[in-house]
Parts: C-alpha cells; structure tokens; sequence
C-alpha cells in the first residue's frame, strides 16, 4: 500500500512516498482496519516531523509514518459497527509509538477511538473534525469553568481554537478570542463575544484585558502563547496548555494544564453529529492528493490558513 513516510527529522522534504505491505485482517490482536479515505494535517504531524518530540519518541526512529486524524471505512467489524461503516477518529500517536499513523492507505486501530460519520458528512470534513474538536473540548473539562465565566482563547482562527470558541460559547462561556487579522466577524458568528487580532503580546494583553478588566477565568492557549498569557488570568485562574514545551509554571494560584489528547469514540461521534447538525462548524482549508504530503506540510507552516488541510488517499 502507499504511505508516506518521515525519512529522517526536518523540513517538508523529508516526506516520501514509500510501499509498505497493507495490514491484514486480525494481525494485531484487539485492532481492526480502517481503508482510508482521507487524513487530516495536524500541526502534531508537524511538530514531529520536524523532531520536536525525538525524545518523547524515544526509541522510534524514522523511517515512520506520520498522521494522526483520519476518517475512511471500516474493512473489519468494530464492536457494533459493521465492516463497510464510514468512520473518523485519530491515532493517539505518541501514546501508540507503532510509527502507524494515517498517511496511509489502510491502517489498523482500536475500535475505542472510532466514531461512526453522519451520512451528510463527507469524509474530508470529518478527516478535519477528530484531534482539533476532542482537543478542544478535554480542554475545557480541564479548565472546568462555569457558565458565565470569561475564558481567552489564543489561536482562536486555528482549528483547535475555533473548536474551542465554539464549544466554549455553547457552555455558556463568555469567550474573548484572539485572532487572524480579518477572521473577527467569522468569531463573533462562532460564538466569541469579543475578538482581538493577533500582535505583539504587551499590545494583544492590553487590548483583551480591555475587555475584561479584572482578569479572566480561564485561557486556553491554541496558539501556545505560554507565559505572557498568565498574565491574562485573574489570581485563581486556569490555563489550558496544548504543548508541554509551552506550558507555563503557574503562579498566583492559578492552576496550569497541559492538554494531551485522547481518543473518545463516544464525544467525538457527538461532535460529529454536531458537525452534521450545522451545530459545530469544521473549515478544510485544501484538499491535497496523499502524494502531495510534503506540498501540504510547506503550505501548513507558511502561515494563515482557513482550516484543516487534508489529504486525500
Ligand atoms: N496537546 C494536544 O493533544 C494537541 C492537540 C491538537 C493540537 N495541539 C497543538 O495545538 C496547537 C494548535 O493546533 P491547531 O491545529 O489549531 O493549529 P493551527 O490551526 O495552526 O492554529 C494555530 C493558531 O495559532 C495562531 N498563532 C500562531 N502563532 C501565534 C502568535 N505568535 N500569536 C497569535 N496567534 C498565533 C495561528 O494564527 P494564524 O491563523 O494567524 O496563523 C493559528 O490560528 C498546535 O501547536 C498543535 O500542535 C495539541
């Protein structure tokens, strides 16, 4: 089968397409095999490829196969889901350390981490819906505020941060999000109450405490931001990380998370059906052929883009 492949740790070109034998039925015990049909390009992917996670990684070295989000077929049953059902999840890559990720065309996964895809969801917007969203919302829990409370969210124009606005709004949360220049109104529809642009931070911490003077409850940081967002907190405060290497060490009481992801088959086909509903918005910034990995990697890190980009296998 096709994958693509980390060669060696850098930039996009180290993105190969290589031929590896396709999984086969009951091989590993306890997993089943998904026939892909799309994978999202998570900013994981990027950070991995580029070695940020070598020591977290530890004995796995490349060649491996990088992706994380995907959504295709199933090939096997799974639990109730019968061999033939669309499906989304991801691969929780780092807790897994098999070098199996989803630029792949079949892969083999716990049936814990699949959420069956609502029929009017295609599967490049699922492809795009399953790390940012579960992120999202096990960040919130994390934070745990109450409705009412103000929570900053930094990325707010980023996939994980749209989710997290949303979702956030939803909860009754009063969300000040910090964006892409242009991307204001586009929050405002997703549920931020107000909504700053991006800049140099003692700029972006003036204009949001502007609108919050005493401080907020909670932040979750889409753009791992880390330190000078603290300072956004009132004493008291929660943080929600989304990067080890950018988790702040906490001071004036405030309670500082570091968010890892985790497969929840039964949340996220509840953001999916959400997602079907029109209730929860997902953006696909491109739609890439699998043989265009690295093309796409390059696009990913150069800048603003609207969405997930997902490739198509
Ligand atoms: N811990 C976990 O399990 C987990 C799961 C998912 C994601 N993550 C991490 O969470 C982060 C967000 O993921 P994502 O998929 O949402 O990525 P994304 O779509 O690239 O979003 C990141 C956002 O941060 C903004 N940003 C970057 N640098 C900034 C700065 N200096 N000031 C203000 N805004 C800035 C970007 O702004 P522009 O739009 O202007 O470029 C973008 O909107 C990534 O680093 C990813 O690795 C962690």
């Amino acid at each position: 089968m096709r994958v693509v492949e980390v060669t060696a740790y850098g930039g996009p070109e180290v993105l190969s397409m290589a031929r590896r034998p396709e999984p086969e039925a009951g091989e590993v015990p306890g997993k089943v095999r998904v026939r892909l049909k799309a994978a999202g390009v998570t900013m994981a992917d990027l950070r991995i490829r580029k070695g940020l996670y070598a020591d977290a990684i530890g004995a796995l070295r490349p060649p491996f196969v990088l992706g994380t989000d995907f959504a295709g077929r199933l090939l096997d049953p799974a639990g109730e889901l019968p061999a033939g059902t669309r499906v989304a999840g991801f691969v929780p890559w780092f807790a897994e350390l098999t070098g199996e990720g989803t630029y792949a065309e079949v892969i083999r996964v716990d049936p814990e981490w699949l959420a069956p895809v609502p029929a009017d969801v295609d599967f490049t917007a699922a492809a795009s819906v399953p790390l940012g969203a579960v992120t999202a919302r096990q960040g919130l829990e994390k934070l745990d505020l109450p409705p009412g409370a103000t929570l900053l969210v930094t990325g707010a124009s980023g996939v994980v941060g749209r989710f997290a606005v949303q979702l956030a709004a939803a909860a009754g949360l009063r969300v000040v999000g910090v964006s892409y220049e242009g991307d204001e109104n586009e929050l405002k529809v997703l549920g931020a109450e107000h909504v700053v642009p991006r800049g140099e931070p003692a700029k972006v911490l003036a204009d949001v405490l502007a609108h919050v003077p005493d401080g907020f409850d909670g932040v979750f940081d889409g753009a791992l931001l880390g330190t000078p967002v603290l300072a956004a907190l009132k004493d008291g405060g929660t943080f929600a990380a989304l990067a080890p290497d950018r988790t702040p060490t906490a001071e004036r009481r405030i309670e500082v998370h570091t968010v890892v992801g985790r497969p929840d088959a039964a949340a996220l086909a509840g953001l999916l059906e959400q997602v079907a509903a029109r209730e929860l918005i997902t953006r696909v910034a491109d739609v890439m052929p699998l043989e265009e990995a690295a093309e796409a990697h390059k696009r990913a890190e150069s800048g603003h883009r609207p969405g997930r980009i997902v490739l198509m296998i």
